[in-house]
């Protein structure tokens, strides 16, 4: 059994069919192949899997798909322009990428403190990207990526994607496949799930 759900997928319209157990991760990579949203515990600890719901970043492996409908979902996808935001460009020129797993994850949750607080101290971006693990950097050349972005950038928007763009076609690969490693709701560790507010905060009745 699949639901239909339909929301806001980088900027454009999109309508895709679910399983009702899949979590937005799955989706994502498993029924509309956006690989750039990592996998990494899959349990809510690591942060990996860190998108931005209606502006808020939430973890992609703790939310039940159904939860997107109505709903703004934006991406490390949702980033790409003619011109590399300004939080990707700090974390390349200031070497604040290694492997780059986790570096989707920071970047939208760094993305989301510097649409509410344009000009962080030191201590507020650590305690935003509290919940994202690193492995490699040892956090420093992070954050100062992360400030240096907040002192170049000239504006707060979520979305790069032009206003007026052409709808994406998520049509329903997503109930043909099998998830991997679909976890569910199961907020077991790490930082708890901050909600969606607003018309998304409920699930679709069918
Ligand atoms: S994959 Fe680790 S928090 Fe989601
Ligand atoms: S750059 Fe490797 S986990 Fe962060």
């Amino acid at each position: 059994m699949s639901i239909a759900i339909e929301f806001t997928l980088n900027g454009r319209p999109c309508r895709s069919d679910t399983p009702p157990h899949w979590t937005v991760l799955d989706l994502l990579r498993d029924g509309l192949s956006l690989t750039g949203t990592k996998d990494g515990c899959g349990e809510g600890v690591c942060g990996a899997c860190t998108v931005l719901l209606d502006g808020q970043p939430i973890r992609a492996c703790l939310v039940l798909a159904v939860r997107l409908a109505g709903c703004a979902l934006v991406t490390i996808e949702g980033l790409e322009g003619e011109a590399l935001d300004p939080l990707q460009e700090a974390f390349g020129m200031l070497g604040a990428a290694q492997c780059g797993f986790c570096t989707p994850g920071m970047i939208l949750s760094a993305r989301a403190l510097l649409a509410s607080n344009p000009a962080p101290t030191v201590p507020e971006v650590r305690e935003a990207l509290a919940g994202n693990l690193c492995r490699c950097t040892g956090y420093v050349k992070i954050v100062q990526a992360v400030l240096a972005a907040a002192r170049s950038r000239s504006s707060d928007g979520v979305s790069t994607v032009p206003a007026g763009a052409s709808p994406i076609d998520c049509a329903t690969e997503a109930g043909a496949r099998q998830p991997s490693g679909a976890s569910g709701w199961s907020a077991t560790t790490g930082d708890p799930l901050r909600p969606p507010g607003g018309p998304c905060a409920s699930a679709p009745s069918n």
